[in-house]
């Protein structure tokens, strides 16, 4: 536990995290963590998996490939919606202590809003994470990632259901994402988090079918991390919002590579799933490098890269 002072604090806006590691959405759950939960030094906050007005099942199996650099995942968002996370699953993340961003998703605007409204106004809930980006559904999803202004009537209906703090999740297919952080911005977002998976096929040539179920999979892990590195850049030029870097963070350093870039914070989530001990392991390394190299605050380098 950091008190106030402690160089590894941040602030995304105006909410202020006792560490700059955040779980990424969809991959962290309090059924299975809650040890892990207890135990995590330093986690600046929790990022649940996305919820939907009503349950989804997912997509079908298989689900999830290993792959060079990472993983290929088409999981779907699946989770128990609306009414069974706020029963549920709610209260036990909000017992863990720390910063809780609900991530909502939907189909059409009126269901983000619907979403925003449940949970932006509930004292446990920081923020709320906008899921325009999910690459593993067919509806709504791929023309918010194509059109900013489809994006910003998501935005817009969502800031006029609350006053909560509102995340919004790009994805990084999407052409021109500085033209989506502007029109996000405009449209009452606190913050822009860059960014969710990127999209990956992985086939069996032998049986000239594809690996997952679903066919195309959202692509995570170490090998895109310096793409949405340069996204986080692209971004954080772009528009006065602070962001949030998602993408491929194992490491002490990789935290660093993000804050240099642009970002406030980081989420971390092919890493976490691939070793449980990950935020404990990269806690120790960012107060090494405070200890030993004398960084002094980590704020102070949130983008400070020399173009
Ligand atoms: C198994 C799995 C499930 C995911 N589910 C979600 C989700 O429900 N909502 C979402 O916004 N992102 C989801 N993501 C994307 C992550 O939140 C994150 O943006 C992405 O994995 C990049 O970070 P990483 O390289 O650290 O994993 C999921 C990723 C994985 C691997």
């Amino acid at each position: 536990m950091h008190d106030a002072s402690s160089p590894l604090e941040v602030a995304v806006g105006d909410l202020r995290l006792r560490s700059p590691l955040l779980t990424a959405s969809g991959t962290f759950n309090l059924k299975t963590d809650l040890t892990g939960v207890l135990d995590v030094r330093g986690l600046g906050g929790i990022v649940t998996k996305t919820v939907t007005r009503k349950p989804r099942p997912g997509n079908p199996p298989p689900r999830i490939a290993e792959v060079p650099g990472g993983l290929l995942n088409s999981i779907g968002l699946e989770n128990e919606g609306l009414e069974g996370f706020r029963a549920r699953e709610l209260p036990r993340f909000a017992a863990a202590g720390v910063p809780l961003i609900v991530s909502i998703g939907g189909d059409d605007a009126g269901e983000f809003a619907e979403l925003a409204a449940a949970f932006g106004g509930r004292p446990e809930v920081a923020a709320v994470e906008i899921n325009v980006s999910c690459p593993n559904v067919d509806r709504g999803t791929a023309a918010f990632a194509a059109r900013p202004a489809a994006m910003a009537r998501v935005v817009q209906a969502c800031r006029d259901a609350t006053r909560a703090r509102l995340w919004v999740k790009l994805s990084p297919e999407s052409p021109d994402l500085w033209a989506f952080a502007r029109a996000a911005e405009e449209a009452g977002a606190s913050a822009l988090t860059v960014a969710n998976s990127h999209v990956g096929l992985a086939v069996d040539w032998r049986r000239r079918r594809p690996v997952l179920g679903r066919g195309a999979a959202g692509y995570t892990g170490p090998g895109i991390k310096p793409l949405t590195l340069r996204l986080v850049q692209t971004v954080a030029g772009a528009t006065r919002l602070p962001v949030v870097g998602a993408g491929g963070v194992e490491s002490a350093d990789d935290v660093m590579d993000y804050l240099v870039a642009g970002a406030s914070a980081v989420e971390v989530g092919t890493a976490y799933l691939r070793h449980p001990g990950v935020f404990a392991d990269i806690t120790a390394g960012l107060e090494r490098f405070v200890q030993e190299e004398g960084i002094g605050r980590l704020q102070d380098w949130v983008g400070t890269l020399a173009s």
